[in-house]
């Protein structure tokens, strides 16, 4: 008989985000905590989505994707950062960004490979790491700035090092990547033969006329890259769980064998929609200006209170130091504010594999609509 308590993950538990959310039903609070929007997708993409139910497109997609939607992404691609992907050998359309980082890991992590990543991270990251014999080997950022130190990272590659994962515009720190973050990058890739995953969900979420500086770009950067995305941050539908990974023909045939036996191909008539959807580019370049109003709105409202807010370049979170208005900890403190304010917020500790000691910072999702953000704001500002 094996024993059924020997876990592949054992110190994993139920995500903060599932915990946070399910208390904000509990105490009918105000949800800035899980990242998504309160507020619907777009009518014109929701009809082209019943559209394609009705005409019939309703069995197995191609293992990659269809070949009108990874066609149009090629197209949108080769306008964002002027560079040639071909839509069949480069482009997998997958089950939402999640599934796009956990095939790319298994793909070509290896027991004992380790995998630099940086904390604050994405929760999926180290478990899919572990879940594959990896070792995670997390580099802490720090506040305000949570800008990466490369003399750090340079430092902890060893011969066993296999992948970097990075993420900009960044979750939760909401911090983006600059021209010398490219550099070293670069420097790291001349030096090492190792992988990079790089987590690109919000790529049409960067502000202030920041440019968005993706792996794509950069030809040497790109050789040794799986790109992810995700159309659920793009088009406000988190529940359809879709996404897509773009990794030069030899990573995605490799990436391909992986998916093939996990879910062979995902949602056909909402892949069909989308490709309709994107043919017109408004649709996905709003979408900056539109996050930025709110983010706008919400730090302003958020001067009035005792909460230091840390400006977000990018994503749709904004982090701020609540050392003014509690001692407590992070998680003793959203917890109160739930229970006893009607506010759903995420503790930053549990981003971190070591947790920094005394960091009093939360997390707020500002992809909400105006009066919510408002009336969080107003509760926020009395406390
Ligand atoms: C940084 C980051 N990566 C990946 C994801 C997952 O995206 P998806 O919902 O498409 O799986 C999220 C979702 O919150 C995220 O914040």
């Amino acid at each position: 008989m094996p024993d059924p308590f020997k876990s592949k993950l054992p110190d994993t538990g139920t995500t903060i985000f599932t915990v946070m959310s399910a208390m904000a039903r509990e105490y009918g609070a105000i949800n800035l905590s899980q990242g998504f929007p309160n507020f619907d997708v777009d009518q014109d993409l929701k009809d082209l989505v019943l559209e394609y139910v009705d005409s019939g497109f309703n069995q197995y997609a191609p293992l990659a994707g269809v070949p009108e939607l990874l066609k149009v992404l090629s197209e949108k691609i080769a306008g964002l950062y002027g560079v040639r992907i071909s839509a069949e050998d480069e482009i997998t359309i997958t089950a939402g960004a999640t599934q796009a980082i956990f095939t790319a890991i298994a793909a070509v992590v290896h027991p004992g490979d380790e995998v630099i990543l940086f904390d604050p991270s994405y929760d999926s990251y180290a478990p899919s790491v572990r879940a594959f014999g990896g070792v995670p080997v997390p580099i802490a950022l720090h506040p305000p700035g949570f800008r990466i130190d490369w003399d750090e990272v340079m430092k902890a590659i060893t011969r066993r090092t296999r992948m970097i994962i990075i993420n900009s515009p960044h979750n939760p720190a909401g911090k983006v990547f600059r021209d010398e973050d490219i550099a070293a990058l670069k420097g790291i890739a001349d030096a090492h033969p190792l992988f990079l995953l790089s987590d690109e969900v919000y790529e049409h979420l960067v502000f202030d006329g920041l440019p968005h500086l993706s792996m794509l770009k950069y030809p040497e950067l790109y050789a040794r890259s799986f790109v992810v995305f995700s159309f659920g941050k793009t088009l406000h539908a988190t529940g359809w769980k879709l996404g897509y990974c773009v990794a030069p023909p030899a990573l995605t045939d490799e990436f391909r064998k992986i998916h093939q036996f996990n879910v062979f191909c995902v949602n056909r008539p909402i892949q069909h929609a989308i490709a309709a959807y994107f043919e017109n580019p408004e649709t996905y370049l709003s979408i900056s200006a539109f996050y930025q109003e709110k983010r706008d709105h919400f730090a302003r409202m958020m001067k009035e209170s005792r909460f230091r807010m840390i400006p977000a370049e990018g994503s749709y979170f904004m982090l701020a130091d609540y050392s003014e208005v509690s001692q407590k900890d992070d998680m003793a403190f959203t917890r109160e504010l739930v229970r006893e304010h009607g506010v759903a917020t995420i503790p930053l500790t549990p981003f971190y594999a070591k947790p920094p000691s005394g960091q009093r910072i939360i997390r707020f999702c500002f992809a909400k609509t105006n009066n919510l953000l408002e009336e969080a704001a107003g509760i926020l500002s009395h406390i």
